[in-house]
């Protein structure tokens, strides 16, 4: 990655004082935003945008997990992700994935690792 390319989403000290972080961009020429967060100690990344009613997963509440912790969970109407994957596990959208945002990680700073995403905070 040339350094006049990389687009730092956080450090992993960030990453690890908060269930999880949020980044604006521009994804695919759209503004939208990112939710970053760790689970079981890998960083994942995704387009804060769950396809039932195209709402970020935190616009009803400043959370994006479950109870259990074990899944994601969209505040509009519950629907489920694993984190894993994004794969949503409620009927309606079963199989739907979130769309993920690869990450790249260089002295403890993620970095995201996708061409067609910009940082605009
Ligand atoms: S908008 Fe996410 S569950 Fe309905």
């Amino acid at each position: 990655m040339a350094i006049d390319k990389l687009k730092p989403a956080c450090t992993r000290r960030e990453l690890s004082e908060a269930s999880y972080l949020t980044r604006n961009i521009v994804f695919k020429k759209l503004p939208t935003s990112a939710i970053i967060f760790a689970f079981e100690g890998i960083a994942y990344a995704y387009v804060n945008h769950c396809m039932h009613m195209h709402r970020p997963l935190n616009c009803e509440q400043d959370a994006i997990f479950d109870d259990t912790g074990q899944y994601l969970r969209c505040s509009m109407h519950g629907f489920i992700f694993d984190p894993k994957t994004g794969e949503c596990q409620s009927p309606v959208c079963k199989g739907q994935r979130l769309q993920a945002l690869r990450l790249e990680e260089v002295d403890d700073t993620l970095y995201f690792a996708e061409k067609h995403l910009t940082l605009t905070d």
